[in-house]
């Protein structure tokens, strides 16, 4: 085929194919069969691959995702995110309308529309094709999401027509369709992960997905209502949005013109009746004055636009049986009451279980197997059990006595003062929490061994190959090759099993050996210390420099380092404490994993400081006290915690410890200050 031809080829089947998509996802009337559109598809990527010239990033075969995503780029909102005023009674509504009314008199309409409960995004799109999609974030700066937004097929990537702005924003709201939710639940507990809470939730976890490929999977969908621009052509939101629809947005047809308060009351009953079959979760109903002229007059709130309010549905409730609580260990430990349930619809989706959050709780219910409850979904919130309707209770029901022990290792459970988690105290020998640590474990934040993803470490502790994180680093190719998991489909429900092929185990053990160069500071936050997050790891690492110092350091020595307290000093000293965590330590150290903090040399800038220690303590006011230290190092000086006869100078910020500067004015150590410093080295 020649270019020409293969250029106009391309053309034609990128237009069908979204042609195709909008009447399948937009108006719900596939105009083809699935066959017949893979048929297209796949001709499409055929000729787009024999003439890469050709590439478009809007085409649509770049729908079926493929982009990883290793950081979300934080993106500045060119209009901040604002959210809006909650009303929960017609009597607030009355209220607003009200003060709608003194500021812009009695002739205006209102909007009314979905509440949609998913996830804000901020589209942008200059000259119609779609140019960067932003979350929420906090309002201020977002993430950049545009490579997962890609992949949702209700959003446009070129528009339709000409009449739009060269460039504009158009926001609206991810949603998870619960059809989706319910697939994709399902398919989790399949393979024994743990299903999302809600619609809203498993929107958002998708979203922050590295890879695209899953994302295009989930079938997301996305609603617009709220168009941003300089000089838009339009004076009434009503109007915007209509224009929205016809550039190829999905808008909702929800909606109505209202002249009067009472029309808004209408609007709202009539939706929370249909609520349950839109397929989708909503939240409330979004009140909006329609002129944006009259919106201009009304202004902002520092939170919020005062032509506009939210009013949100109360939580809905039903009544089923509780079949049984199960408990479950988390990662941590914790240990979480869960209520099976005879299933019930609730607000949409189908309700199975539902948390009953801790023994208080239990306890202030007084609630028992067997018993009729009534299970509420709030908004955000995942099911719970809100009441118990006594009079169904069998004369034989009998209080339900919380478990002692860990119902996954049988070790006796422990609850601290105060607390009302109960925790199993066998770190290092149950299954969950050694699974947990292992996933932490090769975390991308941590170890960054992805080519052995969850699944498959999972996979390796059920096969008794790997006990603790140390069993890593001993993995043989023989023990890899062949091993096998057998997933169920959801759709076919036929087995389907996933075998380690050659290049799988050979990228596994690729990925282990990588990870020996992970520096040292990683490594310490990979280890899973409690309360010891990335930040934390660093501050230990650059200051206690390598393992042996971290290990032996004692509390006084601890809370010295930098934004340490008394809580992950004491779960330090424990860790090292634990002859378990010792011997794994020796064994991750004869594997060749990173244990003390790489000195980068082409940081020293100069040696104004050489043979000079400091120790330095209190609050300073041009530098932080880690800053101070690295230009400490970076003028090839020395920085010690505890001031001796060997020390050089105290630099003594305000708020020091008293001890220092007496035990320095006792062995006669030069007391300086910020300004005395900064004159040494500039
Ligand atoms: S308008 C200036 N319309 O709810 C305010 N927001 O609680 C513009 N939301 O931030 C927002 N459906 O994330 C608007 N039809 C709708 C909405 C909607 C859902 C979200 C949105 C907003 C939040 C406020």
């Amino acid at each position: 085929m020649d270019k020409q031809t293969a250029k106009e080829q391309i053309d034609y089947l990128r237009k069908q194919i979204e042609l195709h998509n909008e009447a399948y996802y937009k108006n719900s009337a596939p105009t083809i069969s699935d066959f017949d559109f893979d048929m297209l598809l796949e001709e499409l990527i055929r000729l787009e691959n024999d003439f890469p010239e050709y590439f478009d990033l809007n085409s649509p075969s770049q729908r079926i995702g493929g982009a990883i995503t290793k950081e979300f780029q934080q993106v500045i909102h060119k209009y901040p995110m604002l959210s809006l005023g909650n009303t929960y009674s017609f009597e607030e509504l009355t209220a607003f309308d009200e003060r709608v009314k003194k500021a812009i008199g009695n002739d205006f309409e209102y909007v009314c529309e979905l509440k949609f409960d998913g996830l804000s995004v901020g589209l942008t799109y200059i000259h119609g094709k779609l140019f960067h999609a932003v979350t929420r974030g906090d309002g201020l700066l977002g993430d950049d999401v545009t490579m997962n937004a890609r992949t949702i097929k209700s959003i446009p990537l070129v528009l339709k027509g000409s009449s739009y702005p060269d460039e504009f924003e158009i926001r609206g709201e991810i949603v998870l369709p619960h059809s989706s939710f319910e697939r994709i639940n399902q398919e989790r507990e399949e393979i024994g992960e743990l299903p999302f809470a809600n619609p809203r939730n498993a929107a958002s976890g998708t979203m922050k997905m590295q890879d695209s490929t899953i994302v295009a999977k989930r079938r997301l969908d996305c609603y617009l209502y709220h168009l941003l621009g300089e000089k838009l052509p339009f004076s009434t939101h009503f109007e915007s949005l209509k224009a929205a629809k016809d550039w190829g947005f999905q808008i909702s047809d929800f909606k109505a013109k209202c002249k009067s308060i009472n029309e808004v009351f209408e609007f709202i009953n009539d939706i929370g009746e249909r609520r349950d079959s839109l397929g989708f979760d909503i939240d409330g109903i979004v009140v909006k004055v329609n002129s944006f002229q009259q919106q201009e007059q009304l202004g902002f709130t520092a939170k919020s636009p005062r032509w506009a309010i939210a009013y949100k549905f109360k939580a809905e409730r039903v009544c089923t049986k509780l079949l049984s609580i199960s408990f479950q260990v988390g990662r941590t430990g914790a240990i979480t009451p869960v209520a099976n349930l005879e299933p019930v619809a609730l607000a949409g989706t189908t309700v199975k279980r539902a948390s009953l959050h801790n023994a208080d709780q239990i306890g202030r219910l007084d609630i028992r197997e067997g018993d009729m409850v009534f299970v509420e979904k709030g908004g955000e919130i995942i099911p719970k059990i809100v009441d118990v309707d006594t009079s169904f209770r069998s004369l034989f029901s009998e209080p339900l006595q919380y478990i002692t022990h860990c119902p996954e290792c049988n070790t006796l459970l422990i609850r601290k003062d105060g607390e009302a988690i109960h925790y199993c105290p066998n770190e290092n020998g149950c299954p969950p929490q050694i699974k947990g640590k292992l996933e932490h474990f090769i975390s991308r934040k941590a170890m960054n061994i992805d080519s052995l993803g969850e699944g498959k470490i999972e996979l390796l502790f059920d096969k008794g190959l790997v006990k603790d994180i140390s069993d890593i680093y001993e993995l043989k190719y023989e023990s890899l090759l062949g091993l096998e998991k057998v997933f169920v489909d959801t759709e076919s429900g036929k087995t389907r099993t996933v075998r380690f092929q050659e290049k799988t185990v050979e990228n596994i053990l690729n990925g282990i050996n990588e990870s020996r160069k992970v520096p040292f500071e990683k490594v310490l936050f990979a280890l899973g210390v409690r309360f010891v997050g990335e930040t934390v790891a660093k501050k230990l690492a650059f200051h206690f420099k390598n393992i042996d110092a971290l290990s032996c350091a004692d509390y006084d020595l601890l809370i010295e380092c930098e934004e340490i307290g008394e809580v992950i000093a004491n779960s330090v000293i424990d860790y090292f404490n634990n002859s378990q965590n010792i011997e794994m330590l020796l064994k991750l150290r004869k594997a060749n994993l990173q244990f003390s903090v790489v000195e980068d040399h082409n940081l020293i800038k100069s040696n104004k400081l050489k043979e000079f220690s400091f120790v330095v303590s209190g609050v300073f006011s041009h530098f932080s006290r880690d800053q101070i230290k690295q230009l400490i190092v970076e003028n090839s000086g020395k920085v010690v915690s505890a001031v001796s006869s060997k020390t050089n100078f105290l630099l003594a910020g305000e708020n020091m410890g008293p001890e220092k500067r007496s035990k320095a004015e006792k062995l006669k150590v030069s007391i300086i200050s910020e300004e005395d410093f900064l004159k040494m080295i500039y």
